[in-house]
């Protein structure tokens, strides 16, 4: 079987979040259980990734648009990017500009076009999100009797399903789609304009999502953000497959950015890389006071209204706060000011900074996570890996990696409350904080999570069953 594996952001080369971690680990592990993969992607105007191969002709916009397609081979897995100077030369940019829907719908476009380039057409298209939601639609009506792709079927992951990608129905042609899709049981109108989500939703063979939590969740009212109507008609084709993390680039003991390296057996090292940390930050090292970390992107989502509730009682509790994240302005100015009040006790960056992000997820000691929703979420896998404990809300991903501590039988791998309230926040905070004072415990704790198995060969074999499923449907 051969897939072509559609996604708006790469690691190393592109990254807002956790979509780029599993653009560019999936696709190996996928390779890995026999499959041809070939992934395409942006070319960013920052980025200079491949080898350039060739131009591609796109029918877009009432004409036929040129791409200039670059090419790179690595572990099994041939990337195919493709630049377009007016769509994807933006700064550091990747998303946030106000022709979004037509950057990507012709992204989407382009991507069915270089699939013309193989000797074989692709078995499966897997698309992620809105970005690549277009291609099912697509495929299921301008080229619907095209002999090329009679036997191709799509899929689409959802890794959040807040994010639509509206449009202006108005766009449809300009788009090459039929105005037909404007409304109707098949349209892809949603709220008066477009959602590309909604195209993906209802036009893609297959549906999977994060994590098995969130695929049930989503449809649910609370959190399926008006679309749980539309995925509980698709509930038969709708799968959720936890993400694995990749153990290459996020591994204590081999991880290139830190200061010391360290495994279960001999957690050592994990104290020179708090040291590290708090210099890195000019605070005093005073490697008794717990270090309470978060890697976030500053959004509603990620639960930091119940962080910034008690953020002071943090404090007061005699903790470290240490946070790496960048987004809502709200939630900047908050920890900066925080910051600000208590310089030796509370360090905030705001940016990006991947190996920060390794250094934050050693360097600590509690990783917080309350989300208000998680598909599935990263940090937290990787916090286990790196001994730091996380505290989490049990919603989505987090439900289904973290299991709350047992003191008395010594089972679990983290904190995990469930009411979105910042009282029964702080109440694990706290729990988490005495545990920190016994060593022995703590150490069980640290090594329940560092044991634990995250690798994506499992959830690799559960898509490849997917494919198969859709393949012969
Ligand atoms: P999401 O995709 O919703 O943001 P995930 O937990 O799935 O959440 O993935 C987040 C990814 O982005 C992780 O790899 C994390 O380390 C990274 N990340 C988030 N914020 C930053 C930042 N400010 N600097 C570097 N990496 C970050
Ligand atoms: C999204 C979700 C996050 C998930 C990531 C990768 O950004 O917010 O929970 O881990 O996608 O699937």
């Amino acid at each position: 079987m051969n897939i072509l594996f559609v996604v708006s952001e790469l690691a190393p080369y592109s990254k807002t979040g956790g979509l780029a971690d599993v653009a560019a680990a999936l696709p190996k592990a996928l390779a890995a259980t026999g499959l041809t993969v070939r992934t395409v992607t942006p070319r960013y105007g920052f980025m200079t990734a491949g080898d350039y191969v060739g131009e591609l002709r796109v029918p877009f916009g009432f004409q036929v648009q040129t791409a200039y397609v670059f090419r790179e081979v690595r572990q099994g897995v041939e990337t195919f990017f493709i630049d377009a100077p007016a769509y994807f030369h933006r700064g550091r940019k990747l998303y946030g500009e106000p022709d979004d829907a037509a950057r990507f719908a012709f992204f989407s476009r382009a991507a069915i076009e270089l699939a013309r380039w193989f000797a074989a057409p692709p078995d499966v298209i897997h698309g992620h999100d809105w970005m690549a939601g277009l291609i099912p639609v697509y495929l299921r009506t301008v080229l619907r009797g095209d002999p090329f792709f009679a036997r191709t079927a799509t899929i689409t992951t959802i890794h959040n399903l807040a994010f639509h990608g509206y449009f202006d129905l108005n766009d449809l042609t300009y788009f090459g789609l039929p105005t037909d899709l404007r409304s109707g049981p098949d349209g892809l109108e949603f709220d008066g304009v477009g959602s590309m989500l909604k195209g993906a939703i209802l036009a893609s063979d297959a549906l999977t999502t994060v994590s098995e939590r969130y695929a049930q969740e989503i449809q649910m009212p609370e959190y399926g953000f008006r679309m749980d109507g539309l995925l509980r008609m698709r509930r038969h084709d709708l799968v959720g497959i936890l993400n694995g993390v990749d153990y290459n680039e996020w591994n204590p003991a081999t991880d290139p950015h830190l200061a010391a390296h360290y495994t279960p057996a001999d957690l050592s090292g994990k104290q020179i890389c708090k040291a590290d940390l708090l210099k890195r930050f000019g605070m005093p090292v005073e490697l008794d006071r717990p270090a309470i970390v978060i890697v976030s992107r500053l959004s509603d989502q990620k639960g930091l209204d119940l962080v910034r509730a008690v953020a002071w009682r943090i404090l007061h509790a005699g903790a470290y706060f240490l946070l790496l994240g960048t987004g809502d302005p709200r939630y900047e100015v908050f920890f900066q000011h925080l910051r600000d009040t208590a310089p030796r006790r509370i360090a905030v960056y705001f940016g990006l900074n991947e190996p920060l992000a390794h250094q934050m997820e050693a360097g600590g000691d509690i990783f917080l996570m309350p989300s208000a929703y998680e598909p599935c979420g990263l940090n937290q896998i990787y916090s286990l890996k790196y001994g730091t404990v996380p505290i989490v809300r049990a919603t989505g991903g987090l439900d289904d990696t973290i299991q709350d501590f047992d003191r008395v039988t010594g089972t679990g791998n983290g904190l995990k409350f469930r009411a979105y309230n910042a009282n029964r926040f702080m109440e694990k905070i706290y729990e988490g904080l005495l545990l920190y004072r016994q060593p022995d415990v703590w150490r069980v704790l640290q090594r329940n999570g560092m044991q634990a198995d995250f690798s994506w060969a499992r959830s690799a074999w559960k898509y490849r069953a997917v494919y198969e499923r859709v393949c012969l449907g």
